[in-house]
């Protein structure tokens, strides 16, 4: 099975690229970064602005996709910059490697994702997952974290803050808002990609790993 990876240099594409790696059922891992990875076998990984890649381009050519993208409105300097990337470039990424043949596509998003969310951030994440909906995918994970409990280089300071809270206030946080780490959401969109089931599923915070 050939995977296709969106986002390997990130905390979540770092763990999926790790399992995906170990795993004899993936024969190859195509992993397009702007920064390049370490070498490994069965790793393909061109360093590229994927977002310009032709439609005709081999990487887009895969049996099942894992698109763990995202930035922040601070790294990318405007709510406009953060949409690109969180909306458009997850949407045209999929959308390149569906026509290209892809049947399973398997997708972080956030808890509380909603179209309708008076949070700019959640409403994006909602946006994104209608526009992924609309592809067309035989089969269509969203996986839906609450905060990401992982080291950040460099740090995110309020983010590394929330981390620590969420973790030292753990048993009283409900299970759906409780920090999930990027191994499982890892072993969770490997699991769903792989199993291709049809149609459309939602795996909540509580569910993941
Ligand atoms: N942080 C949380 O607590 C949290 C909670 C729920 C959901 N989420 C969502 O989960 C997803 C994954 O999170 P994460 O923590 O793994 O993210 P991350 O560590 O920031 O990694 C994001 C990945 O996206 C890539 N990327 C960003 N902008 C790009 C661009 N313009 N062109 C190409 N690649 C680009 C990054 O590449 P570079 O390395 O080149 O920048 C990196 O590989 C995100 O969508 C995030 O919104 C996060």
């Amino acid at each position: 099975m050939k995977f296709l990876l969106l986002g390997a240099t990130g905390a979540v594409g770092r763990a999926v690229l790790e399992q995906a790696l170990a795993d004899p059922r993936i024969t190859q891992v195509m992993a397009p970064t702007r920064r390049p990875l370490p070498p490994a076998p069965r790793l393909t990984n061109p360093v590229t602005d994927f977002a310009i890649l032709p439609a005709e381009s081999d990487v887009w050519a895969c049996d099942a996709v894992i698109s763990v993208l995202g930035t922040t409105q601070k790294i990318a300097g405007s709510r406009e910059a953060f949409r690109r990337v969180d909306l458009d470039l997850v949407i045209a990424t999929a959308a390149a490697a569906r026509r290209a043949g892809a049947r399973s596509l398997a997708v972080v998003s956030s808890v509380g994702a909603s179209a309708a969310s008076p949070s700019f951030y959640l409403r994006t994440k909602g946006e994104m997952e209608a526009g992924l909906r609309a592809l067309g995918y035989p089969s269509l994970t969203i996986v839906r974290p609450s905060m990401i409990d992982a080291r950040r280089d460099p740090p995110r300071g309020l983010e590394e803050l929330g981390a620590m809270a969420f973790r030292l206030l753990r048993p009283l946080i409900p299970a759906r808002y409780r920090a999930v780490t990027p191994a499982r959401i890892a072993t969770s969109l490997i699991a769903a990609a792989m199993e291709g089931r049809q149609g459309t599923r939602v795996i909540e915070s509580e569910e993941i790993g």
